[in-house]
């Protein structure tokens, strides 16, 4: 099941593109794209670009720029499919598609750049100090590196952590009611471990980064927003590995919901840190 998923047309299926669609999102970004401020940059990168949803940002503060480039890197073909086709109209910069996976960055790409967001994937990258290199090797001196995530280690409300207790426990007990399956102790995901806010400061400064600013951004992630994410692969494995992504999203979507209701709660918060930082 999975590898027909993993093939084909279906693979689009499970893109990020619906949730990044959700006005939260695109608002939380939005703000990030808008303090590295860059009206005026020409050649600019957006790594791990997925479907486009944050490049779609950057070209809207670049209206009027000339000789813009903007290079968007994935490792995902589908995902790359999606932010072509999406923004195949726009013409306020000329836009470059790489297959790659951001590890191999320097050699994907020639030259260098006067900016670089990387939204929203930070956390997936395992040694985040050579990829910093290699993030600090292709942006001139000067330029900014701008990136957000809401994996990392910091305080959360205690409304939330109950939120996803019940909803991953819920979950579990969907799969197994409606479809027989349960999460086998082997696949259960190793609880990651994330960095704290200090953590990605000093990560940026000891590559030659100055933090121009570091903010922690409170969101209010409506129900839609919790469904929407459930549509996507990289959460819907991470949650439920091992299982089939029809039937995991499926049961993610249904506890979701039932949460919601129980917990009588119209949006859960949840914290994303946002920074930018200038190549010295
Ligand atoms: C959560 S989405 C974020 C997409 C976009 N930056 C945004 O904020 O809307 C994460 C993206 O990172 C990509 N990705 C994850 N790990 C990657 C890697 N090691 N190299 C390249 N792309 C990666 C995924 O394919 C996916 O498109």
């Amino acid at each position: 099941m999975v590898a027909v998923k993993e093939t084909g047309v279906a693979s689009e299926e499970y893109t990020f593109a619906t949730f990044s669609e959700n006005p939260f999102y695109y608002e939380l970004n939005g703000k990030l794209v808008d303090m590295a401020e860059v009206q005026s940059r020409e050649k600019i990168m957006d790594l791990a670009c997925g479907t486009g949803g944050v490049t779609r940002l950057v070209l809207e503060r670049l209206r009027g720029a000339r000789n813009s480039v903007i290079i968007c890197i994935d490792h995902s073909a589908s995902a790359l499919r999606q932010a072509r086709e999406s923004l195949k109209e726009r013409k306020e910069a000329a836009l470059l598609f790489v297959q790659s996976r951001v590890e191999q960055l320097t050699e994907a790409i020639k030259g260098k750049v006067d900016a670089v967001f990387y939204c929203n994937a930070i956390h997936y990258v395992p040694d985040k100090d050579e990829l910093l290199r290699r993030i600090a090797d292709v942006i001139k001196p000067g330029g900014v590196f701008a990136f957000n995530t809401s994996f990392y280690e910091g305080p959360l409300e205690p409304e939330a952590v109950a939120f996803y207790r019940k909803w991953m426990l819920k979950a579990m007990r969907v799969l197994k009611q409606d479809y027989g399956l349960s999460l086998q102790k082997s696949e259960k995901v190793e609880s990651r471990k994330h960095l704290t806010a200090d953590d990605y400061k000093a990560l940026v400064e000891r590559h030659g980064f100055k933090i121009k600013t570091q903010i922690v951004d409170a969101v209010k992630v409506p129900l839609q927003g919790w469904i929407d994410i459930s549509k996507f692969k990289d959460f819907i494995e991470g949650s439920m590995p091992g299982v089939p992504l029809d039937k995991a999203s499926a049961a993610l979507i249904k506890a979701v919901k039932q949460t919601y209701e129980e917990m009588k709660i119209t949006y859960v918060a949840r914290n994303w840190l946002d920074v930018v930082a200038v190549r010295v």
